[in-house]
C-alpha cells in the first residue's frame, strides 16, 4: 500500500505550547483602558479621578495594529477573540474593528464584554459588524447596591435597557456576569437569577479574585461558587451540564424545570490554570499570559518600529513558549511569599 500522503498547508504553523503543554487559543483584547464606571474593586474613585492620566489616544494600538496582531495571534492558533475594555463601547467606531476581526480566516468567535451602559445605542450596529455575542458585567439588581458597585456613575436602567437592545439585535447567546462579594451583594444573588430565568440570558457568579494592586481583596470576601449552588438549587433545583469545551472557564448548571442556565467561575475555590489557554493584549499593545501578570511584553515597540510578521511572531511564540503562570493554583503561597510584587490591573487588560 503507499503511504499516506499528508498535505501540509504552506501557511501551516504549529501551535506553540507553553511549559505546561498549554496551546495558546484565546485572545482578549482591550480596546481602551478608560471606563465609564468606577467600580471601587476595579477603579476605585480615590485613585482613578479626573486627573489620572489615561492613554492617549497615539498610545492605544490603532485598529490596523490590533488587526495585524490578531491575524498573527490566529497563525498561531488562536481562534477566539474577545473585546474588552476599561469599557470597550468608548472606543470610537468599535464597529469597523468588529467587522475586520470577524472577517479573519480561522476566527471561530468573536465577543465582547461591557458595562452595558452605552449597548442600547450600539447593539444594532455591532451586530451588523459581524458581533456574534455580548457579556455584560452586573453585579446587582438592587438599585442602591448597583450603584456602589459601579462608583455612583452607571444607571441600572440604561444596563437593562441594553441587555434588552441587545436581545432584539440577536447579539446571542447573552451572558451577565456578575462578581459576588460576600456581606456587599451576596444576599441579592438569587434575585439575579430569578429576574433572568426562562428569559435565554445566562447569569455567571464570578468568585471575587485578588486581581491588580487596589482592590482590598481578602479570602473572606470569597463566597465559594458551592455555597451558590446550594443556595440556588432550594429554589431552583439544578442539575450540571457537560464542558462545552476544553478550557470553559464557567462551571455550567441547568434549572431542571427546563428554564435555561446558570454558570459559576471559581477561580479562586477550584482554580482552572491547567486548561488556561488565554493571552490578554492590553489597548497599548502590551501582551500578558495572565490575568495576574506582574509583567508583559510590547509588541508595540516592534509594530512602529517596522518589524516584519515573521518577527513580531517570533516574538509571540516566544513568550509563549516561556509561560509558566499558574496563579490561581498557586495563589496562598505567592500572596505570602511576594505579596509586594505589583500585578497588572484589571480595566487595563480587560479581566
Ligand atoms: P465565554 O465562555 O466564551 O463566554 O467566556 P469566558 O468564560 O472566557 O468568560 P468571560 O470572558 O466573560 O470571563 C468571565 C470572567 O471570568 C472574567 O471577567 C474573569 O473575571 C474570569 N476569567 C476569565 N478568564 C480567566 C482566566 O484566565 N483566569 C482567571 N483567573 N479568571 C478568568
Ligand atoms: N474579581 C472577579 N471579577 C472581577 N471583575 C472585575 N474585577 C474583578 C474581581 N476582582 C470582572 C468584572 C467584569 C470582568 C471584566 O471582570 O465584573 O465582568
Ligand atoms: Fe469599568 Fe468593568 Fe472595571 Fe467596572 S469592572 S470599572 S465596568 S472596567
Ligand atoms: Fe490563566 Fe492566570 Fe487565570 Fe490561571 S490565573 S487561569 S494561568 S489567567
Amino acid at each position: 500500500m503507499p503511504a499516506t500522503e499528508v498535505v501540509v498547508p504552506l501557511n501551516a504553523m504549529a501551535t506553540p505550547r507553553d511549559t505546561l503543554a498549554r496551546p495558546i487559543r484565546d485572545l482578549r483584547i482591550s480596546v481602551m483602558d478608560r471606563c465609564n464606571f468606577r467600580c471601587p474593586y476595579c477603579m476605585p474613585r480615590e485613585t482613578y479621578h479626573e486627573k489620572y492620566r489615561f492613554l492617549g489616544s497615539h498610545e492605544r494600538l490603532s485598529f490596523d495594529e490590533i488587526v495585524r496582531l490578531a491575524r498573527l495571534f490566529v497563525q498561531l492558533g488562536v481562534r477566539k477573540l474577545r473585546l474588552t475594555g476599561g469599557e470597550p463601547l468608548l472606543r470610537a467606531n468599535l464597529a469597523d474593528l468588529i467587522g475586520d476581526l470577524t472577517a479573519i480566516p480561522g476566527v471561530e468567535d468573536v465577543a465582547l464584554t461591557t458595562n452595558g451602559v452605552l449597548l442600547a445605542k450600539c447593539a444594532a450596529e455591532l451586530k451588523a459588524a459581524g458581533l456574534k455575542r455580548i457579556t455584560v458585567s452586573l453585579d446587582s439588581l438592587d438599585a442602591e447596591i448597583f450603584a456602589r458597585l459601579s462608583g455612583g456613575f452607571g444607571g441600572l436602567e440604561d444596563v437593562l435597557d441594553g441587555i434588552e437592545h441587545a436581545r432584539r439585535a440577536g447579539l446571542e447567546p447573552i451572558k451577565i456576569n456578575a462578581v459576588i462579594q460576600r456581606g456587599v451583594n451576596d444576599h441579592t444573588a438569587l434575585e439575579l437569577v430569578k429576574h433572568f430565568r426562562g428569559t435565554g440570558v445566562i447569569v455567571r457568579f464570578i468568585e471575587y479574585m485578588d486581581v491588580g494592586n487596589r482592590n482590598h481583596w481578602r479570602q473572606e470576601l470569597v463566597v465559594p461558587s458551592k455555597e451558590l449552588v446550594a443556595r440556588i438549587s432550594e429554589h431552583w433545583p439544578l442539575r450540571p451540564l457537560e464542558r462545552e469545551y476544553r478550557g470553559e472557564v464557567a462551571e455550567r448548571y441547568a434549572f431542571a424545570d427546563g428554564q435555561g442556565e446558570v454558570g459559576f467561575i471559581s477561580s479562586v475555590t477550584q482554580p482552572f490554570c491547567g486548561d488556561c489557554s488565554r493571552a490578554r493584549l492590553s489597548s497599548d499593545g502590551v501582551i500578558y499570559t495572565c490575568l495576574f501578570a506582574t509583567h508583559g511584553t510590547s509588541l508595540r515597540d516592534g509594530l512602529r518600529g517596522g518589524a516584519s510578521d515573521d518577527q513580531l511572531l517570533d516574538i509571540i511564540r516566544n513568550v509563549w513558549l516561556s509561560r509558566t503562570d499558574r496563579y490561581s493554583e498557586l495563589r496562598a503561597r505567592l500572596r505570602s511569599s511576594a505579596p509586594e510584587q505589583r500585578k497588572v490591573e484589571m480595566f487595563y487588560i480587560g479581566g
